[in-house]
C-alpha cells in the first residue's frame, strides 16, 4: 500500500501509486518514476497536493487496509451524480420548474446508483475533489448524496439486522425497511433553491440585505421548483435541511424530533461537504477537524449525536497511508482505520524527528492507537491536530459567534454579518 507524502516531500526516483489529474485530465501517469522536473512542476501548480508513492519496504511490514474500491466507488457515483445535477440545473434553466418526466427519469438514475452502491460495497467514504473544473452546487449535490447514502445504507442494515435478530416469524420480510430513493432525491434537490444565487458562490463579494433574505428562503424556494407529484419525504428534507436539532436553524427553526431522520443526515453530509471544500473566500478544513467539530467541537448540539456518530465511522479523517506527526516527534502511518474510534487508527511508525525514512531494521510492527493513549497525533499535512488531545467543547454563550461560524457557502456574508445581531444566521451551512 502506498503512502501519502506532501508535494514538497517528494523526491527524484519515488514512484507514482496513482495518477494524478486535475479534474478529467490527467497529468501524470500511476507508476511513473518521478524526476526532479515533475516533481518542481508539481510544486509551482499545485503547492498543496498531497500524493500516495509506492513503498515497498512499509508493505512487507504492515497489512495496510485496501481502499482502491472505495475510491473508485466513490469516483462513480459523484461523477454521475454530477452530471445528474447539471442536467437538472439546465432544465430549471430552461423552464424554471421540473416536471414529472425529469422526475421519473432521475428516480431510474438513482435506482442505478443505490443497486451499484449495494453490488460495491464501501469500507470507508472518501470523496474525490474535482480542482475546481465541475461547478460547485453540482460537485456539492453529489458529494452530499453520496454521504447521505452510505449513512443512510448503515441505518438500514442496522435496522434490517435487529428484524431479523428480534422477530422469530421468518416470514416477515425482514428486508423491508427505509427506502432510501427520497433521501437520494432529497440530497439532489436540497440546494436548486441558491441556483439562482451560484454566481455569489465564486465571489467574496458581500450580499444585499435582500439577497440575505432570499437565500435565507433557499429550501422553500427549492420545494417550489419540484414538480408537484414528487414525494412528500423529499418535499419536507428540502424544506429542512438547514433546521439544526437545537431548533436554531432556518427557515421554521424546527427542532429535535420534528426533524425527519433523512433530513438530519442532509445536514451532517451537508455541513461536511462544506466545510471540507475550498472556496474563494477560505480554504478547506481537514476531513479530521471538520469531524471533530461535528462530533465534539461547540456546535455538534446542532446535529444529530447518532448520525454524527455514523459518519464519523464512515468518512474517516485520514487516509490510508497518511503520514502523522506524534507528539514524540516521529511520524507514523495509518496502516488501517478503526471505525469506533475514527480518531484512533492503526499506525506504523517509519519516519524519524527529520521526516526521514527509518530503516527496514529500525520499523517496528504496526500498533493501534486506541492501545497506547501516551500517543498522540500532533500534524497532518502541514495542520495542526492538538485540538484532537481535547475533551468535548462546551457550546459558545449565548449571543456569541462560534469560533467556527466562518465557514460555509455563506462565508461570503461576512462583511455584512459583522453589522447585524444575525450574525450567526449565517453560518448557515457549516456548522
Ligand atoms: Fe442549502
Ligand atoms: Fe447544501
Amino acid at each position: 500500500m502506498p503512502i501519502m507524502l506532501h508535494v514538497d516531500e517528494l523526491k527524484p526516483g519515488l514512484c507514482l501509486a496513482q495518477a494524478i489529474y486535475q479534474g478529467e485530465q490527467r497529468l501524470i501517469c500511476g507508476g511513473q518514476k518521478l524526476e526532479q522536473w515533475h516533481i518542481d512542476a508539481l510544486r509551482r501548480r499545485f503547492p498543496t497536493l498531497v500524493v500516495r508513492v509506492l513503498d515497498p519496504i512499509l508493505d512487507g511490514m504492515a497489512e495496510f487496509e485496501d481502499d482502491t474500491q472505495n475510491v473508485e466507488v466513490a469516483t462513480t457515483i459523484t461523477s454521475r451524480m454530477s452530471r445528474l445535477m447539471s442536467s437538472v440545473q439546465a432544465k430549471i434553466g430552461a423552464r424554471t420548474s421540473l416536471d414529472g418526466s425529469d422526475l421519473t427519469g432521475l428516480q431510474a438514475a438513482i435506482k442505478e446508483v443505490m443497486d451499484y452502491l449495494v453490488a460495491h460495497p464501501v469500507t470507508a467514504a472518501v470523496l474525490m475533489r474535482s480542482g475546481g473544473t465541475t461547478g460547485y452546487l453540482q460537485e456539492h449535490a453529489a458529494n452530499v448524496m453520496y454521504l447521505s447514502l452510505l449513512v443512510g445504507n448503515a441505518i438500514r442494515d442496522y435496522v434490517y439486522h435487529e428484524r431479523a435478530r428480534t422477530t422469530r416469524s421468518r416470514t416477515l420480510a425482514v428486508r423491508y425497511g427505509l427506502n432510501l430513493t427520497p433521501l437520494a432525491l432529497g440530497c439532489l434537490f436540497h440546494d436548486l433553491g441558491m441556483l439562482e444565487f451560484e454566481d455569489l458562490l465564486y465571489t467574496d463579494a458581500p450580499l444585499t440585505p435582500e439577497q440575505f433574505q432570499r437565500i435565507r428562503q433557499h429550501p422553500l424556494t427549492g420545494v417550489n421548483l419540484l414538480p408537484k407529484e414528487t414525494d412528500a419525504v423529499v418535499k419536507t428534507v428540502v424544506r429542512t435541511h438547514h433546521e439544526n436539532m437545537n431548533g436554531t436553524g432556518y427557515p421554521a427553526g424546527l427542532a429535535g424530533d420534528k426533524l425527519h431522520v433523512f433530513s438530519r443526515i442532509i445536514r451532517l453530509a451537508d455541513a461536511y461537504d462544506a466545510g471540507t471544500s475550498d472556496r474563494v473566500y477560505r480554504q478547506a478544513k481537514t476531513p479530521a477537524r471538520v469531524l471533530w467539530e461535528l462530533t465534539c467541537g461547540p456546535n455538534r448540539h446542532l446535529y444529530d449525536p447518532l448520525i454524527a456518530r455514523i459518519l464519523s465511522g464512515m468518512v474517516q479523517p485520514f487516509p490510508i497511508g497518511a503520514k502523522i506527526r506524534l507528539n514524540c516527534g516521529r511520524y507514523a502511518v495509518v496502516v488501517r482505520h478503526n471505525r469506533r474510534h475514527p480518531f484512533r487508527p492503526t499506525v506504523i511508525i517509519a519516519f524519524d524527528e527529520e521526516g526521514r525514512r527509518l530503516k527496514k531494521k529500525q520499523l517496528e510492527p504496526p500498533f493501534s492507537l486506541v492501545d497506547h493513549e501516551e500517543v498522540r497525533l500532533v500534524e497532518f499535512a502541514g495542520q495542526d491536530l492538538t485540538f484532537l488531545n481535547t475533551g468535548p467543547q462546551p457550546p459558545p454563550a449565548l449571543g456569541e459567534s462560534p469560533a467556527s461560524s466562518d465557514s460555509g457557502v455563506y462565508e461570503a456574508l461576512h462583511a455584512m454579518t459583522a453589522e447585524t445581531t444575525e450574525t450567526n444566521l449565517f453560518s448557515m451551512v457549516y456548522p
